[in-house]
């Protein structure tokens, strides 16, 4: 695993995270808990390289967010779409999907879990999270597509400021 700069990364994070994926993961080796995220954006701000996701309040992640101050990215590649399917469709409360995905937990030299088979890893630092607010919708068809319903509850949005970019 080396470390790299943030503006080393020439991913374009349109397509990595909306048609490869990413693993989102929070907590510390001895329990921690992982999900498949297809929704959410890198960037910069308040002058700092940020990451921004959403999240269910459902998901056991969303648990693990919650309690610890620090999450993780990790970008596996599309040679692992099986892993990504099996996290983003069982939960962590009922199975053991690490295992189920085959996948292979390692520290990362800041303290946080990734996995061996990711390609790349952002190490996040909480610094803002909101819910999802129904008023502040310019098209209220947005709300009305994505939330309500079967679809579960509003997410709430966590951006984390990264601290740490692993490659391998
Ligand atoms: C391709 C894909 C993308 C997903 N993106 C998100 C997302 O951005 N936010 C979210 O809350 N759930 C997302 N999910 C759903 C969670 O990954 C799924 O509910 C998962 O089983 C939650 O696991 P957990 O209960 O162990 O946290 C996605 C699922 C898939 C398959």
């Amino acid at each position: 695993m080396q470390q790299i700069d943030p503006t080393q990364v020439t991913d374009n994070f349109i397509s990595l995270i909306g048609k490869e994926w990413m693993l989102i993961t929070a907590g510390n080796l001895s329990s921690f808990n992982t999900m498949t995220a297809s929704w959410g954006a890198v960037g910069y701000l308040w002058n700092r390289p940020v990451a921004f996701i959403f999240v269910r309040p459902e998901r056991y992640t969303f648990e693990f967010i919650e309690r610890n101050d620090r999450f993780t990215l990790s970008f596996l590649g599309d040679t692992h779409r099986e892993a990504y399917k099996i996290c983003g469709s069982r939960s962590g409360r009922n199975t053991n999907k690490i295992e189920e995905a085959n996948l292979h937990p390692l520290v990362t030299p800041s303290g946080l879990v990734t996995f061996e088979e990711a390609r790349l890893t952002l190490d996040c630092q909480k610094i803002y999270t909101t819910p999802i607010q129904k008023d502040s919708f310019i098209d209220p068809a947005i709300y009305k597509q994505w939330y309500g319903g079967t679809h579960g509850g509003d997410h709430k949005l966590y951006i984390g400021a990264i601290n740490e970019c692993y490659v391998r």
